[in-house]
């Protein structure tokens, strides 16, 4: 296995500016290939600032990142790529099957694979009552949930989830993790930032981070050992100020 193949995303010293403030400090982070890598901090942190880059929306001020065996581009957006962004990209004067199709046409899906595609996506977020209905009258969960499946569309190898599950109910929450084990049995690379600490035991490995920086890295159960504390919350809290003393 060449470490192209083992890893879907590899970075060396990935930074970020704005001005003269750093998001991203020399990020040297390594996702498995058909891992859930979860990044978690307070806002500001830096997590969608990294998904932005290694999406290539982005432009990196230094260090760079290989994602699918390629070098990043800005402004290149690889087909085998799924993008959720924390900020929805919902055209609300459309409905959900417009939003769904618009999303399918950009990756050329073919008519009966968008058709089927669509089905299984509208089951699975359960909405497929409201297939027709503009976005906009949807309810903030119910737009995210859209959202997702938009992402989805084109069954990408590396999914990019930036607070997927924020106002999703419980019920959905407990069934979208489920979901995304499934796309990790098909080999599928997930990142996912959340500020649900219940949900990042679901993924294999989390990042703590901390003013662009990851503090802690490891499996949530060897956080919660390395922390000697029995929670991800208190977990995060005693690494930070381990990190600041
Ligand atoms: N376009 C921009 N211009 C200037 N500063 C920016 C820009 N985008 C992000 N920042 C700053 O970079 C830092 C990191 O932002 P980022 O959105 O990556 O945080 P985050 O960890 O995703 O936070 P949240 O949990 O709130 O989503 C913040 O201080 C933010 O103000
Ligand atoms: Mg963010």
């Amino acid at each position: 296995m060449t470490l192209e193949n083992e890893y879907a995303i590899i970075t060396s010293n990935l930074t970020k500016k704005f001005g003269d403030f750093t998001a991203v400090d020399n990020l040297n982070l390594k996702v498995k290939t058909g891992e859930i890598y979860g990044l978690l901090g307070p806002n500001g942190a830096g997590k969608t600032t990294i998904i932005k880059m290694l999406s290539s929306i982005s432009n990196p001020s230094s260090g760079e990142a290989t994602v699918l065996g390629e070098k990043i581009h800005y402004g290149i957006i690889a087909s085998k790529i799924g993008y959720m962004p924390q900020e929805t990209g919902l055209y609300l004067g459309l409905t959900v099957d417009q939003n769904l199709k618009f999303y399918g046409r950009i990756f050329d899906l073919k008519k009966e694979e968008m058709e089927k595609r669509e089905d299984e996506l509208l089951k699975f977020v359960d909405l497929v009552d409201w297939k027709h209905e503009m976005v906009e009258n949807l309810s903030g969960g119910m737009k995210h949930r859209v959202s997702l499946a938009c992402t989805l569309i084109h069954e990408p190898e590396l999914l990019f989830l930036d607070e997927p599950t924020v106002g999703v109910d419980p019920e959905l929450r407990v069934s979208f993790w489920e979901y995304f084990h499934q796309l990790r049995e098909k080999g599928v690379t997930i990142l996912i930032t959340t500020h649900y600490m219940d949900e990042a035991r679901h993924c294999d490995r989390i990042g703590f981070m901390q003013r662009g920086r990851i503090i802690a890295e490891d499996s949530p159960q060897e956080i919660l050992k390395r922390s000697g504390k029995d929670s991800l919350e208190d977990a995060f809290l005693e690494f930070s100020k381990q990190d600041e003393g």
